[in-house]
This record gives structure tokens, sequence and C-alpha cells, in this order.
């Protein structure tokens, strides 16, 4: 190579990093939020105190979220219901948490009218105040959910629980992504 065609290939090498050092940051600028975790209904969130739910009454619990999706953020909006059951003193766990989307077609769950379990009312599965499948429309029982644990003998305590939503029409509890 002569001095020529040698300043030229230098030429040409800064000019190409200099193209890379600007394309860096705004490659990442455009792929950052699909790589930023997206607002996640797995976290565990506080939804009441231990003092605020009585024994057998059920309560209900709206989760609320931001929603976005790859570069826009929208209003926080609810997306599910969790209904909260405190249970009695000698039970393993002194809360436990349930979806009430319906796992047969995602109808939202309601406490039933005598308030001993709760209803479906759009097709009428019932279920019992634990969950648990009283007919056989719904393929499952409501879904639980985890609760983080809890000390029972503090009233203030919070009670923190990890929203997901399930599958449909299975009999198994099978999580949407
Ligand atoms: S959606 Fe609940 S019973 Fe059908």
């Amino acid at each position: 190579m002569n001095r020529r065609q040698w300043f030229q290939f230098g030429a040409a090498a800064m000019g190409a990093l200099i193209g890379l050092v600007l394309a860096v940051p705004g490659v990442a600028y455009l792929l950052s939020p699909l790589l930023k975790r997206r607002t996640d209904d797995s976290d565990f969130r506080t939804l009441a105190r231990l003092g605020d739910l009585v024994e057998g009454q059920p309560r209900s619990f709206s989760i609320i979220e931001e929603q976005r999706d790859a570069w826009v953020s929208y209003p926080a909006t609810p997306v599910g219901t969790v209904w909260l059951v405190r249970q009695p003193p000698d039970a393993p766990e002194p809360v436990i948490a349930l979806s009430a989307e319906c796992p047969h077609l995602a109808c939202k769950i309601k406490v039933s009218g005598d308030g001993k379990g709760f209803l479906c009312p759009c097709h009428a599965s019932f279920f019992e105040l634990n969950g648990s499948r009283v007919n056989r429309i719904s393929p499952r029982g409501m879904d639980t959910l985890e609760v983080e644990p809890i000390d029972p003998t503090n009233p203030d305590a919070e009670i923190r629980v990890k929203f997901h939503r399930f599958r449909t029409g299975t009999e198994e509890k099978i999580p949407l992504a």
C-alpha cells in the first residue's frame, strides 16, 4: 500500500469507528424498552393488614397495574381481583388468597348469597371458602395465590400477595406468561 492508500484506509477506519460510537447508544435506546422488565404481575404487593380481615368473611381487593408495551405507558387500571380469606387460628396459614377469575371461562367470582362460599355468576360454579369446587362446572378449584408468611399474632402484619393469572378451561393450574 502506498501512502495515499494508507491515508484512505485510515480515514475509512476512523469513519467506521465514529459511526459505531454513534450507533451503539441509538440502538441501545431503541431496544431498552424491550429489555426492561415489564410491569410485572409476579411481585408481591400489599393488599391489607391482618386486622382488616374477619375470620370466614372474604374481602376482595383490586389489583391495579400500569400497563406498558415496548415504548408506551398507559394509566394504571385494574387487571384482576383477589379474595382474601382469614383462616381459623389453628389453620396452617392465617390468610389464603384466591384469584377472583373463574377457572372455567374467566368470569369474576363473587361471594355466594349466604356468604358461606363463592359463586361464579356466569355458569353457576360454586366453591368453598377455601376455593375448592362444590360442583364440577369449573375444571378446577379457584386459583390460590402465594401469600408471604404472616405473623398471625400481629394485627398490623401486612398481607402481601403475589398476583398471577392462570389459563382457563384446564384442570391443571397453568400460569400465564
Ligand atoms: S365462567 Fe365461571 S362458571 Fe363459567
